[in-house]
């Protein structure tokens, strides 16, 4: 990878919709901020920056769902997913929100200079509309079924499951997410970004410039999309949540939540450099010498990838003051128990339930999740791999061969560190592989490979628990004490050493073990130094720095998992159908419902559902035709009371005039019951 001086690191922004799980922290947060840690520690300026998406359909999807405005549900989301990254020491520099009036006008700025230069398309098009709720369906307020990998789920701009970009109209099958209705399509004005004229520009840049760059999951998405084809996008919405669309002629319009989004990032940095008078503008423009500009570096999911590799950089490139990412290291999806991890199914594992259920362990689980990310493919968090990795690899192999160093250093030696004796060849070999580490990590920590280089990180401290097991101190001060000053001296700076790479994989870790080493120097470059500790140092106190995780722990994990897979499976059966928009009291009362009892019953001859119905309704005796005789027998239900919509416009049905409606419950499978007073009710009563 090119060295350069200065790095603009951004993890996606997270809807503040919901908390956090263990997907979001592999996906995007812990690769990242491994990188920042490496970045800092060899002394490059970096602005790390993050922030919650307070817009798009995401945030009023959930507000309507939990029947609090989207402005309280972002507060109470930002909150706690800002608690959970500081819980997990993700060092942002930053972390903003897109709802902050520097966000919302630089995101305006950016539409206006695109607007200035004619990028824009502006396009009269049929969208869909709900009716209903007499809104128009941008986004995720429409699922149908993918085009591509037919998942029934898709969003009206994205399949999630395929990572395909969508337009509402490609949906198969569309239905609103508000009513569940079928849309109708109603003609709009929008803003598009005309992504097929920046095709060939994208093509050089990306599927050119960065073949040897990108990951090659990352490069493989972005060439099929360029193959087929990109399309011009719409950049507005119309939307009551967002960020005001600038124009007169555009009042009530918002910006596409993904227009802004990313923006965020740039805004975020904006923030942080007025907090500590940095110039935010070394961070993303264009410098004078091209060698001076920053290192834009994204960190996303898999399903963000079409937005950070095409869709920003083309808005990026449009404006023309900006630089484009060197890179975008995506990662594809973690699992979780053989599942894919679900938000609405609730199979996931909630970053603040793990801090509650194991406070303290946040290495434990960031050591977990680095080992398993999923770099190259989809991967699996089980509870079992959990407590397995945790007890014999932190425990067994890094936290015993630290504690066995410290102790016998304190026991035989009063916690100094002894002058070595001369070395024999082990020793020389011993030193001489510690010495090649911190390149090897390196190079894997450059080239996005986080996994390979925690499994290097690991064998530093496979080397010194060997070392040790091998020398056996323990029994040697018997004979030799002048020969376990020389073991303890190359095991305590092996211990050093480990402190020092072991600050971007597990910062708490590294913390505590620089305390019990009372030690302090933590640049990168300090490591692979065989003599990081000198001569009679004084070392601190002993702490265990792992502890095991019980059966029992894990067993209650996969307890609540099970819980959850029940708890849903009752939802699904109970799903209730979103509520319809309100309407004022004035309007229910239009309705007159009244008590009434059926007289007759007869089948309605050649149609299989309907029933004529003769109903006594304190008022009169009336005929209504009810479509309720795949359920009800005529004889059975003579004599039983129903409410009647009685001043229903009377209709004919089958050659039957039918002069009210019979009020029935109708469950999610379709099954039908009378609403009926529980006593008896004299005919005619009113239902209010
Ligand atoms: O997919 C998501 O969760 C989006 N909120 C990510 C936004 S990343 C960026 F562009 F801001
Ligand atoms: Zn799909």
């Amino acid at each position: 990878m090119k060295d350069f001086k200065r790095y603009t690191i951004t993890s996606a922004l997270p809807y503040a919709n919901g908390p956090l799980h263990i997907g979001h922290l592999a996906g995007a947060y812990i690769p990242a901020d491994i990188f920042v840690r490496f970045l800092r520690m060899n002394n490059k300026e970096v602005a790390f920056v993050c922030g919650s998406d307070e817009h798009g359909a995401a945030i009023t999807i959930k507000a309507k769902k939990e029947g609090i405005t989207p402005q309280e549900i972002i507060d109470k989301y930002n909150a706690q997913i800002k608690e959970s990254f500081e819980q997990f020491g993700i060092s942002f520099d930053i972390y903003h929100r897109t709802s902050s009036k520097i966000h919302h006008e630089l995101s305006q700025e950016f539409f206006l200079n695109l607007y200035d230069k004619g990028e824009f398309v502006e396009k009269y098009s049929e969208q869909y509309y709900d009716e209903e709720y007499h809104q128009f369906l941008a986004d995720r307020y429409i699922v149908g079924t993918c085009p591509n990998c037919h998942n029934e789920g898709a969003y009206g701009d994205q399949c999630e499951k395929c990572g395909t970009s969508l337009s509402p109209t490609d949906l198969i099958n569309p239905k609103s997410t508000l009513s569940g209705k079928t849309p109708v399509l109603r003609e709009t004005k929008h803003w598009y970004l005309p992504l097929d004229k920046y095709q060939a520009w994208l093509e050089k840049w990306l599927l050119e410039g960065k073949k040897d760059i990108l990951k090659s999951n990352v490069y493989g998405q972005c060439s099929s999309w360029l193959k087929s084809g990109l399309q011009a996008r719409s950049m507005t919405r119309d939307l009551d949540w967002g960020v005001d669309v600038p124009l007169e002629e555009a009042k009530g319009k918002k910006l596409y939540v993904w227009l802004d989004a990313p923006i965020g990032y740039i805004s975020a940095t904006k923030q942080w450099a007025l907090d500590t008078g940095k110039d935010w503008e070394k961070y993303w423009k264009k410098q004078e010498n091209p060698a001076d500009d920053a290192c834009l570096i994204h960190f996303i999911g898999k399903d963000n990838i079409v937005f950070h590799c095409i869709i920003f950089p083309s808005i990026l490139h449009a404006h023309g003051e900006y630089v484009l990412p060197e890179n975008i290291p995506a990662n594809e999806f973690l699992n979780l128990e053989g599942d894919k991890l679900s938000t609405s199914r609730n199979h996931a594992v909630w970053l603040h339930e793990y801090l509650a259920d194991f406070p303290g362990k946040q290495d434990e689980l960031r050591y977990v999740l680095t080992s398993i990310l999923p770099e190259t493919s989809d991967s699996e968090f089980t509870w079992k791999d959990f407590q397995a990795r945790v007890n014999n690899e932190l425990v067994a192999i890094f936290g015993n061969f630290i504690n066995r160093v410290l102790v016998l250093s304190h026991k035989y030696f009063d916690g100094k560190v002894k002058a070595g004796g001369e070395l024999s060849d082990k020793d020389k070999l011993v030193l001489s592989e510690l010495e090649r580490y911190p390149k090897t990590i390196s190079s894997s920590l450059s080239q996005y490979r986080f996994r390979e280089a925690l499994a290097h990180f690991m064998n530093v401290a496979r080397l010194g628990n060997k070392y040790l097991a091998d020398e056996e101190p323990w029994k040697l001060i018997k004979t030799d004490e002048d020969r376990v000053k020389t073991v303890l001296n190359i095991g305590l700076q092996i211990a050093a050493n480990l402190a020092v790479l072991a600050q971007p994989f597990l910062p708490h870790t590294a913390e505590k073990l620089f305390q019990m080493l009372n030690f302090q120097d933590r640049d990168w470059t300090a490591a692979g130094n065989p003599n990081l500790l000198e001569n009679d140092h004084q070392l601190g106190e002993v702490q265990l720095l792992f502890e095991k995780i019980a059966d029992e722990q894990i067993d209650a994990q996969l307890a609540k998992l099970a819980q959850a897979k029940v708890d849903n499976a009752k939802t699904q059966t109970s799903t209730a159908e979103p509520a319809k928009a309100n309407i004022a009291f004035d309007q229910f009362t239009l309705l007159d419902i009244r008590v009434g009892k059926i007289l007759t019953a007869e089948k309605v001859a050649k149609t299989k559902k309907l029933l004529k119905l003769t109903i006594d309704t304190g008022i009169d005796q009336r005929t209504v035709v009810s479509g309720i005789a795949e359920f009800f027998n005529p004889e059975d239900i003579i004599g039983r009371q129903v409410s009647i919509l009685v001043n229903l416009e009377p209709r004919e049905i089958k050659g039957i005039l039918s002069q009210g409606m019979i009020l029935m419950a109708e469950d999610a499978d379709g099954r039908l019951d009378f609403v009926a007073p529980q006593s008896n009710i004299q005919p005619g009563s009113v239902v209010r």
